[in-house]
């Protein structure tokens, strides 16, 4: 067969979308598809265009983080890991580093053959069953594997100050266990099978190899938008590329729904093109059809973001979301969220106090959508 010339860069090209698709489970493949190698020839176009912006200032977040010690020890030594690619840049050089990372292309050059590198991938991929009580990942330990969930209910378990608390789970989706291959940091949580699962894994060789690769040409991609987003602002540029390294993207089409007000939520949503309007249906007395309807209540456009009030409360979602027009949005999941955002915590909350102000000038009336304390 080798007669069959494999043009250069198909399997990583290959590679590179099937990572992403492990990753973020997307529902619909072929859209995915679709947007994802659109982006990538946006980013392609767009390549070797310098960033000649000065590191922005330094900054303290204005409330601590309830993330991971990962998330904060993130920048540290991790240049001692000489043969592979260390993603995040350090605290003075952070954007030359990225830059540079991002499409240097004689680091595509020296890669290995694509065809090892696929077996590589599939040889190092491996089926781990486990059984309810079973620690997947310790906290504190080295990081040896990253998990993408086959089956299986999980829970995410932080030790600090001596004292462990649940701060999430996973319900058979999702993946785990990147944190510490990322940033060669110790694991930041235990995951603990609350049921029979199974789980697929990929040795951090590997892993790093593919995804951390993967993840510069994410940044790439997504790494002036995120620093156009105002709420974003108050992050450092580090902080911010550990967001574009997590994010996921969803189109939506003409009035197509995101949110449905009194769903579960498990995302955050930043809008990377087009408006999204927010309805909600009101029960409050003074709606003549006792709550039926939906009222517009916002616009969101380019840059603002939505979906955060009910990750916020811990409540059901307070309203509905539909695309008007064609709309791109970053997906977040919760657990990012909680992990990545807290720092723009005080922000959030004092948009969601306006959020009632907002409500009664429509309804004439509050509708309680944060409970008192929180
Ligand atoms: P890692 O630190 O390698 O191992 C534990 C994993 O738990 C971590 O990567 C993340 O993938 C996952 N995780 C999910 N939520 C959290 C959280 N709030 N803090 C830390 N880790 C989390
Ligand atoms: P969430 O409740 O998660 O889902 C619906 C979203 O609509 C909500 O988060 C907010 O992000 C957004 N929203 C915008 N304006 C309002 C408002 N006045 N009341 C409630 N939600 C609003």
């Amino acid at each position: 067969m080798s007669h069959i010339q494999i043009p250069p860069g198909l399997m990583e090209l290959l590679q590179g979308y099937t990572v992403e698709v492990l990753r973020q489970q997307p529902p619909d493949l072929v859209e995915f598809a679709l947007d994802y190698f659109t982006r990538l020839r946006e980013a392609r176009d767009q390549a070797f265009v310098p960033s000649a912006a000065p590191p922005s200032e330094l900054h303290e977040p204005a409330e601590p983080s309830p993330g991971p010690t990962a998330d904060e020890n993130a920048n540290s030594d991790s240049e001692d890991d000489v043969d592979l690619e260390v993603p995040v840049p350090s605290r003075y050089n952070r954007r030359v580093s990225v830059c540079a990372e991002a499409y240097n292309p004689d680091e595509e050059e020296e890669d290995t053959d694509p065809r090892e590198q696929l077996s590589q991938v599939l040889d190092a991929m491996f089926e781990r069953i486990v059984q309810v009580d079973e620690h997947v990942i310790d906290q504190g330990d080295d990081g040896d594997n990253f998990y993408v969930i086959e089956r299986g209910t999980y829970d995410i378990l932080v030790t600090r100050d001596n004292q462990t608390r649940s701060v999430g789970q996973y319900d058979n989706r999702g993946s785990f266990g990147e944190l510490a291959l990322m940033y060669n940091t110790p694991r930041a949580a235990t995951i603990v099978a609350t049921s029979e699962g199974s789980l697929w894994g990929l040795d951090r060789v590997t892993f790093r190899r593919i995804i951390v690769k993967n993840n510069a040409k994410k940044r790439k991609m997504f790494e002036s938008f995120i620093e156009s987003v105002p709420l974003l602002k108050s992050l450092e540029v580090s902080e911010r590329m550990k967001i574009v390294d997590v994010i996921g993207e969803k189109v939506y089409k003409d009035g197509e729904r995101i949110i449905t007000q009194g769903e579960k939520a498990d995302s955050f949503y930043i809008i990377e093109s087009g408006e999204v309007r927010i309805l909600i249906k009101s029960k409050t007395k003074s709606s003549k059809d006792g709550g039926n309807q939906e009222v517009e209540i916002a616009r969101c456009h380019k840059g603002q973001y939505f979906g955060e009030l009910a990750l916020v409360t811990n409540k059901p979602r307070a309203a509905s979301a539909y695309a008007v027009g064609d709309v791109k949005c970053l997906v977040m999941d919760v657990q990012a969220f909680e992990r990545l955002l807290g720092p723009c915590m005080d922000i959030m909350k004092r948009n969601i106090s306006h959020y009632e102000e907002q409500l009664v000038k429509i309804f004439g009336s509050s509708m309680d959508l944060i409970d008192p304390g929180q």
